[in-house]
């Protein structure tokens, strides 16, 4: 049998494991709904990314791992460790990784409306670079330093007006984007003319962010290419040293079977093609090349855990699988109609022959993890694995419905240990008057 990730498999008691331990047995121990994260991967996911970083680039080379996919003191712990940079987008995701120790001059901040105090708070606790996003913000951060005698770094954030064929939600590189500005409409230029006049911040370069989710490697090129073009055109006529080009991230997951497994590294090889090719036919120097994957590091490092209620049948109709959790835990599908592998874990052995809809507890119809699942037939009380959940499913939690969310066990080297608390129902009045 072969399982959508190379870290699921399958023992002789037929359970399902992950990152070589019983999903069965781990849902005994640490309850249900239960988030697991092989960290063992994570930091095999880092590595990879700085290397083949170095190999096609050199060592003028930064990957950031974007916070948003997955956000907890014990992750940016890990990515200190693994030599990584971070992207955040909110104080809440600086300030979680200050409290990790996470250095804060290899952090970068995002954000289409930073408020002015996640703006100061930045500053004060001197984050490594701001990426612009507006004119109003580059106003306040100019201001702001120079109150203070300050110079920050700064990048801007621009967008090259490119379709990288994902769902609509996550698009974020077209011209009429809510982030950052078009070249094309002549105002990333304009936007630049009036960062050369602030004397308080330190003009780094441009980052874009085309999308996320991306299977299709061209919109990667085209927009390194786009970018480099563009650098090239406001050297020239600005006499800027551009010293950074932030490509964002994107890179594409697979979470059921018909998708590819992206090679990283070839897509990073060919990405680095086209930025030495674009700089050498522009005649200008390679800047420091900064990535920020998020999915692509985490999503097939995690795995959610359910506990069956016993399958029900709308005669004639369909049958639903209810489990103990769902959109309050992963909100994916009523978003996004996300695909996701589901698993009985309790009898992998038995064929999957039958069909259901996996629903959450919530209440809403919508509240929908996968529908038209093949699954081994669920019992009340089976143990259901919901594959490839470790991006953007913990970081978009809520406490719908008043549910507490569920705890991160982490495994490395086959042993297992609470990362993130489960809540408790005291947990979710805690800041009720
Ligand atoms: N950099 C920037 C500026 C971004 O906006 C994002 C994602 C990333 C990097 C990381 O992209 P990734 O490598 O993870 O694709 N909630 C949605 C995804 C939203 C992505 C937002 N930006 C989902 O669940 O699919």
């Amino acid at each position: 049998m072969n399982f959508i990730c190379d870290n699921i498999n399958k023992n002789d008691v037929s359970h399902l494991t992950f990152a070589g331990l019983d999903t069965v047995e781990l849902a005994k121990e640490y309850g249900t709904p239960l988030y697991l994260l092989d960290v063992d991967r994570v930091r095999e996911k880092c590595r990879l990314y700085i290397s083949s970083l170095k190999k096609h680039l050199g060592d003028n080379v930064l990957p950031l791992y974007a916070s948003k996919a997955l956000s907890f003191v014990g992750i940016y712990r890990v990515l200190k460790e693994e030599n990584m940079g971070i992207d955040v987008v909110s104080g809440g995701e600086f300030y979680t990784a200050l409290k990790a120790g996470f250095p804060s001059d290899k952090v970068y901040f995002h954000g289409n409306n930073k408020t002015d105090s996640e703006l100061k708070f930045a500053i004060d606790n001197n984050i490594g670079c701001i990426v612009v996003d507006n004119l109003n913000e580059l106003n306040f951060v100019d201001e702001y330093c120079n109150k203070i005698s300050k110079k920050q770094k700064i990048l801007l954030r621009v967008t090259p007006g490119i379709d990288p064929h994902t769902f609509k939600a996550v698009v974020t590189g077209n011209v009429d984007s809510k982030f950052g500005f078009a070249i094309e409409t002549g105002q990333a230029e304009k936007i630049t003319i009036e960062i050369l006049k602030k004397k308080n911040v330190d003009f780094y370069g441009y980052h874009c962010h085309i999308g996320s989710q991306i299977f299709d490697s061209e919109p990667f090129y085209d927009a390194a290419k786009i970018m480099t073009g563009f650098i090239a055109n406001m050297q020239d006529k600005y006499g800027i040293n551009v010293r950074e080009l932030n490509l964002g991230g994107g890179i594409g997951v697979r979470y059921v079977e018909d998708q590819p497994c992206l090679d990283i590294d070839t897509i990073l090889g060919e990405i680095a093609t086209h930025i030495k090719n674009a700089c050498l036919e522009a005649k200008i120097d390679i800047p420091r090349i900064l990535i920020e994957p998020g999915r692509s590091i985490v999503a097939d490092s995690g795995m959610t855990l359910y506990t069956c209620g016993g399958l029900k049948e709308i005669t004639g109709y369909k049958k639903y699988l209810p489990i103990d959790g769902g959109m309050s835990d992963n909100p994916r599908y009523a978003l996004y109609q996300a695909e996701y592998t589901v698993y009985n874990a309790s009898r992998i052995d038995d064929s999957a022959d039958t069909v259901c809809d996996v629903v959450g507890k919530c209440c809403e119809s919508g509240d929908i993890i996968q529908e038209n699942v093949s699954i081994a037939f669920p019992k009340k009380g089976d143990i259901i694995a919901v594959c490839t959940t470790g991006a953007y499913n913990y970081s978009m939690a809520s406490n719908y419905n008043k549910i507490p969310r569920p705890p991160i066990v982490g495994i490395s080297n086959g042993t297992a240990e609470i990362l993130v608390k489960r809540e408790s129902y005291e947990d979710l009045i805690s800041n009720e008057l």
